[in-house]
């Protein structure tokens, strides 16, 4: 287990595609180890999950810094601390600003419920039913300083049907996110 590449996965709600990631672990299919979870928010579902599963977890809230920077910074210090060699966004909410993404080039991952380029940032899935796309998606990507706009390491497409309702639809697109993220995770951990 120790010879794994160590991820460190940062979190804001839920907390399904942490679930999945988890499951992939330990199923062996997704050969790392979470050495820690970091949460900006003190009551997001996903603290339980990782506490659940036993995995290390911090909460870094931005209301505790002076700025940005100064929260990035331990961001990466708690990081580091837990040995993070990758970063797996999983509905993190946040912006990362241009140090920490350098000390980390390449190494930061994100997933995405839409066929990036197209809805990018908030709202993606009710975005393309409102407009009554055909096909939407979900990509995983890597991080850069845009939203939503690193280079793309995997995309499935998911179909919209007349039948669909935004829950329907965000249902399917959940759970293409989460067969597709501990994959396209694994992929790059090893194949690259
Ligand atoms: C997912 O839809 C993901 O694509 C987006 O945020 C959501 C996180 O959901 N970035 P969860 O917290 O993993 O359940």
């Amino acid at each position: 287990m120790s010879q794994f590449p160590k991820l460190a996965v940062l979190v804001s709600g839920k907390g399904s595609n942490l679930q999945s990631i988890i499951d992939h672990v330990e199923a062996g299919k997704l050969k790392a180890q979470i050495c820690i979870v970091i949460s900006d928010k003190t009551d997001a579902n996903a603290l339980k999950i990782a506490q659940a599963a036993n995995l290390r977890t911090s909460v870094v809230k931005p209301q505790d810094f002076q700025n940005k920077d100064d929260f990035d910074r331990e961001l990466l210090t708690q990081i580091d601390s837990a040995g993070g060699q990758w970063i797996v966004l999983a509905g993190f909410m946040r912006i990362l600003g241009k140090d920490f993404l350098a000390r980390f080039t390449h190494k930061i991952m994100n997933i995405h419920p839409s066929l990036l380029p197209s809805y990018p940032g908030l709202k993606a899935i009710q975005k393309a039913f409102q407009n009554k796309e055909k096909v939407t998606g979900v990509t995983v990507h890597y991080v850069d300083e845009g939203v939503d706009t690193g280079q793309i390491i995997a995309q499935e497409k998911v179909p919209i049907t007349d039948q669909d309702t935004l829950e329907t639809l965000e249902k399917k697109i959940h759970q293409v996110e989460h067969q597709i993220y501990p994959k396209a995770i694994q992929k790059v951990l090893w194949d690259e």
